[in-house]
């Protein structure tokens, strides 16, 4: 087993304390793709290209949110411990999966926000079971866009009749591509309905029951067979529906996106709201553009969540924090 040492100032149990909140990071099937190589001056944080996921993510764009992510994470972890992180991403352009250094900036005291959002890491959970009918109240939507907006990303809220059916219509049709293709298939089946003592991917009971056909916010299956589904309680008739895009466009906007992402996944939580996501839409190519198109955005959309008031869901299981550690994978890309 790996040891944990001290590293930029911090106790080796406040090293552990910093990997366990990155290794709570939401992942594509859950496969926390990260490894850290801790060196007393700084903490490296890598794509682990051993837990990729080439068919469904064959560029390592989801990947690379998972790992903004995690590194969203490691900086609340860091303010916690009342040091301010100092970040450089993608600091060496001839090791491509480096996906940032971190360092000790200095001492500073965690803001209430950041405390708040700290406590979340090992609350917030995707929901992908019934939201109620329930209104996400304007202040709820401002705090999400909020924090959207302080990692350098824009949450575009889906609002609009004809913008939502348009879009149900892509989660439908990505799916079906997706779901028609052998090779995704078998990915899938790789990481999701595992069994309950692996440490990674989805177990089928965080599935959730799989919508009607009727029900039009299309979702992932994640129950393996169907004969293990129960009967499915209806699914919320309009869930807040919100598109992530990042400022920037390439692997840097990638990350913040991650770190966006994470920063409105936990706000979330605070605010008692559950979230899943429709990445489906992004990650066939046809559908992504069609998306692009409808939030005009200049730069390309990076997730679709659905947002709303849920019920308490389990946690999925992750490594332990010394798994986390070791030999940094050689790159593929
Ligand atoms: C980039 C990204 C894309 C994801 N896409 C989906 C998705 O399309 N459907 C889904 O049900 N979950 C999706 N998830 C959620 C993961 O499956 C989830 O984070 C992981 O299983 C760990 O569970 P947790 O979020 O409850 O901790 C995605 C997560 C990330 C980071």
């Amino acid at each position: 087993m790996n040891e944990i040492p001290a590293a930029i100032g911090l106790a080796p149990d406040q090293v552990e304390g910093l990997l366990t909140a990155a290794g709570r990071a939401p992942s594509l099937h859950n496969s926390q793709p990260w490894r850290f190589r801790v060196t007393p001056h700084m903490i490296e944080l890598f794509a682990d290209r051993n837990r990729a996921l080439p068919v469904i993510d064959p560029r390592g764009r989801e990947l690379r949110l998972a790992c903004g992510a995690a590194l969203f994470n490691v900086r609340l972890a860091l303010h916690g411990y009342g040091v301010r992180p100092t970040v450089t991403i993608l600091p060496d352009p001839n090791r491509p999966d480096l996906i940032a250094e971190i360092r000790n900036g200095g001492s500073k005291a965690p803001t209430p926000e950041q405390q708040g959002l700290l406590r979340a890491v090992p609350l917030r959970r995707t929901n992908r079971h019934p939201f109620s009918d329930a209104e996400v109240s304007p202040s709820e939507l401002n705090a999400l866009h909020r924090a959207a907006l302080e990692e350098n990303a824009w949450l575009h809220f889906v609002q609009e009749h004809d913008e939502r059916t348009n879009l149900q219509d892509m989660a439908s049709r990505a799916h079906r591509t997706q779901m028609g293709d052998p090779a995704f298939r078998t990915e899938l089946a790789q990481w999701t309905a595992v069994a309950p003592d692996r440490v990674d991917g989805v177990p089928a009971s965080a599935g959730g029951p799989l919508p009607a056909p009727q029900h039009r916010w299309v979702h992932r299956d994640f129950t393996g067979a169907a004969d293990a589904r129960t009967p499915a309680p209806p699914f919320e008739e309009e869930p807040v529906i919100a598109v992530l895009t990042a400022h920037l466009s390439g692997e840097r906007a990638e990350i913040q996106a991650g770190q966006a992402l994470q920063r409105v996944l936990l706000t979330a939580t605070v605010e008692g709201l559950a979230v899943s996501f429709l990445s489906q839409i992004v990650e066939v190519q046809q559908t992504r553009e069609e998306l692009r198109r409808l939030v005009r955005g200049t730069h390309a959309p990076q997730a679709v969540l659905r947002i709303g008031h849920g019920w308490p869901v389990t946690a999925t299981r992750r490594r332990q924090a010394t798994d986390l550690l070791g030999p940094v994978p050689v790159s593929l890309s």
